[in-house]
């Protein structure tokens, strides 16, 4: 796909925040720099963005700042022209997007929360905003559960009515997914020097001052990439070709082995699983829908379904694992069970057999 450039539209991508409920994979890396189907989150996000025909790309960072730069640079390897901005203490999400105000080049800016995948028409959602002359556009989509998320009521012309944000009893099943079209001067209207949510703050205040607001719904591939078994499920749709990624294309399968892996012939790797570089996979060992870091050790016989395996950890022969996170260069041992949202901190050992554990989230 390639589309019409867009001199007049800037990009920002929120990257700044902790990726708390990552843990511990986020304690060596921002959640956007994770990796997924064998490239750091936040490159399936950018090369969407240049396919829209933005060029211009601003990350707000603040957690982790260097690790961004020290990877994508100035952006050219992408056809980019990135910039960076660094909060010393982080803004907030309203706070980090009025912060970037100054480099704003056009008269029309994108805003992406950085640890969404989806396949909304970005190029549609600015047709949107433009045909509707709103302040601010939002990219909105249904899910079962809304209330890990901003719920989002639009009346029949599609205006937005109400922002509430992580509300218990949400009145609506569509919710805020995480990239809006802000007018320049709705951007420099944030206040700054001090943290802003744009959630709780600026949304609902721009609905009281009367200002336009509208959505744009879709159903697209959708998912916040926030928590352990949504990083998981999302990297293998990635993986299966079930979500849209520009730098995947016609590479999906069920299972992707980046270079230099030892994979024993009898083992299964399957369910959009990925093997990171130099990674070693055992006999008769099963391994799906999971991410395996770069230099993981799965031994003989070991079982691994739905989780995410930190980089060069190893998990004995014969062990379980179920829906869970094992952090950098942890060690388990043999025949050991892990279940339902267990995570393991790294370089932890855990010895041989004997241990059971299960974590409710
Ligand atoms: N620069 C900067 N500074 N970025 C930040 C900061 C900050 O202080 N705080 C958070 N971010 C970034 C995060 O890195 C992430 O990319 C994005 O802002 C959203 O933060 P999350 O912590 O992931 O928020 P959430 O998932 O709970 O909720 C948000 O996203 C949902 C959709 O995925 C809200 O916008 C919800 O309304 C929305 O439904
Ligand atoms: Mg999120």
């Amino acid at each position: 796909m390639s589309a019409q450039r867009r001199d007049d539209v800037d990009a920002v991508v929120l990257v700044g925040g902790k990726g708390t409920r990552l843990r511990p994979l986020t304690l060596s890396a921002p959640k956007p720099m994770l990796p997924t189907a064998g490239v750091p989150f936040l490159t399936h996000l950018l090369s969407r963005i240049k396919a829209a025909g933005v060029d211009h790309v601003i990350l707000g960072t603040s957690y982790q700042a260097e690790v961004f730069s020290e990877y994508f640079g100035d952006g050219a390897s992408l056809g980019l022209d990135l910039e960076y901005v660094i909060e010393t203490e982080p803004l907030g999400t309203g706070g980090a997007i009025g912060n970037v105000a100054h480099l704003l080049r056009g008269s029309t800016a994108m805003i992406f929360n950085g640890d969404v995948l989806s396949g909304c028409d970005l190029s549609a959602l600015l047709a949107r905003h433009e045909r509707a002359q709103a302040d601010v556009t939002l990219h909105l989509t249904k899910v079962s559960d809304p209330r890990a998320f901003g719920c989002v009521p639009t009346d029949p012309d599609g205006r937005v009515t109400g922002f509430l944000e992580k509300d218990p009893d949400p009145v609506t099943d569509q919710i805020n997914a995480g990239t809006y079209v802000f007018t320049r001067e709705v951007v420099e209207s944030i206040p700054v020097g001090r943290p802003v949510s744009v959630e709780r703050e600026t949304f609902p205040q721009l609905l009281e001052s009367g200002a336009m607001l509208v959505g744009y719904v879709d159903s697209t591939y959708w998912r916040d990439l926030g928590k352990p078994s949504d990083f998981a499920a999302g990297s293998a749709d990635l993986v299966r070709g079930l979500a849209p990624s520009a730098v995947l294309a016609g590479r999906t399968g069920e299972a992707l082995v980046l270079e230099g892996c030892a994979i024993a012939p009898d083992a299964t790797l399957t369910g959009g699983t990925t093997v990171g570089r130099g990674c070693t996979v055992g006999s008769g060992a099963v391994v799906i829908g999971s991410v395996l870091f770069d230099g993981a050790v799965v031994a003989a016989g070991a079982r691994i379904t739905d989780s995410i395996v930190g980089t060069d950890a190893r998990i004995g022969e014969g062990s379980v694992l179920c829906d869970v996170v094992i952090g950098d260069r942890a060690r388990i041992g043999r025949n050991v069970e892990l279940l339902a949202g267990a995570r393991v901190w790294p370089e932890v050992e855990l010895p041989d057999g004997g241990v059971r554990f299960s974590a409710d989230r």
